[in-house]
């Protein structure tokens, strides 16, 4: 398949027009599809560090994918969890916090944090010793990597996760990429999977591109009649994802109609994995939903799909771009070029 770039101006959305997936509301230059690595390259190396970013840069990814959080003193750092007991030591180094937010953590706590280990241990295969002791990252510390990328600079696709333990991020956000000149001539994606902080965002940053995330249920899009997880004969959660279901078409819409009254220029749809596994959700991203997007003036970018059966799959629903934490196996989809080998990169970058 043939990479294409949208030379489409910034237009507004508009409910009442119908749109192609050429000439929908995008920013100039959106490649098509839109390869965004989620939390960096975090298939082959420990999830939003620096040997993960850098990785996912030298393949020549559109995107870095991030998920903000603010620590106790103020700075804006890039981790996924709610608690850093996943991905870290803190359980050995600060026990009685192990369970707390990053808002209980300053910066100088963090980065005494081993953010690489944990990976060495959970997958073994794709282990190194240079992985242990890698550091959580500040935001500006992902810009520093998207800027210092050699022909190739990716843009960056923000996610603010979790914003109400973190009132004023948006703000926050805005006042960092506008020190680092990063929201102007820089590519640059907001999302959330918050309407309140799509709100904000839209107030703090109305020229940039913003995606709203879909999930059902939960509180967010009302869900289909369905049994609990626990009282379901379902094998695993993917399967029981599979099977969950917006409410009905007014439901979905309703989320549709949120995002493009609030200026989103994407939704950002999980999907139903082939293979299953932790990262296969419910599918919002089916054919006619997809149409109803696109009707709207919205781009499809569904998380977060890692194989081929999918990216195939899911190009012929419709969607515009794929989060991924296999960078490689989805430029080699889209018929490439992967600009370096994975292993010439990570021994370039010191790993
Ligand atoms: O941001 C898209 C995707 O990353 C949403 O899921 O939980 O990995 O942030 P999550
Ligand atoms: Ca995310």
């Amino acid at each position: 398949m043939k990479r294409i770039i949208l030379l489409t101006a910034f237009l507004l959305n508009s409910a009442c027009t119908t749109h192609t997936e050429q000439n929908l509301a995008v920013t100039a230059n959106t490649p098509h599809p839109t390869v965004i690595a989620h939390r960096g390259a975090s298939y082959d190396a420990p999830e939003s560090t620096r040997a993960a970013y850098i990785m996912a840069r030298d393949l020549g990814v559109d995107y870095l994918e991030l998920d903000l959080q603010r620590t106790k003193d103020g700075v804006l750092i890039a981790l996924h969890d709610d608690s850093l007991n996943r991905t870290t030591d803190v359980a050995k180094k600060f026990p009685d916090r192990k369970d707390k937010p990053v808002s209980e953590f300053t910066l100088t706590e963090i980065k005494t944090l081993d953010a690489g280990s944990w990976f060495n241990t959970a997958y073994p295969d794709r282990a190194r010793a240079s992985f242990a002791g890698l550091q959580i990252l500040t935001l500006d510390e992902v810009i520093d990597i998207a800027d210092s990328g050699g022909q190739h600079k990716p843009g960056l696709y923000i996610e603010t996760k979790v914003p109400k333990l973190f009132p004023g991020i948006e703000k926050d956000l805005r006042n960092k990429l506008e020190a680092r000149g990063w929201l102007n001539g820089h590519r640059v994606v907001l999302e959330t999977f918050e309407k309140s902080s799509l709100e904000l965002l839209d107030q703090e940053m109305p020229n940039v591109p913003k995606t709203l995330l879909l999930w059902v249920g939960d509180g967010y899009m009302d869900a289909a009649p369905s049994k609990p997880f626990d009282a379901s004969t379902d094998k695993d959660w993917a399967s029981w994802y599979a099977r969950q279901q917006p409410k009905d078409r007014a439901a979905f819409e309703s989320w549709i109609d949120f995002a493009v009254l609030h200026h989103a220029t994407a939704i950002g749809p999980s999907v139903a994995l082939a293979n299953g596994g932790e990262q296969s959700y419910m599918d919002l991203a089916m054919p006619w939903m997809n149409q109803m997007a696109h009707d709207k003036g919205l781009l499809v970018h569904a998380y977060t799909i890692d194989e081929a059966v999918d990216f195939e799959r899911l190009t012929k629903a419709g969607v515009d771009g794929f989060f991924t934490n296999r960078s490689d196996a989805l430029l080699r989809y889209i018929g490439g070029p992967v600009a370096q080998d994975k292993q010439a990169i990570l021994s370039a970058a010191g790993f």
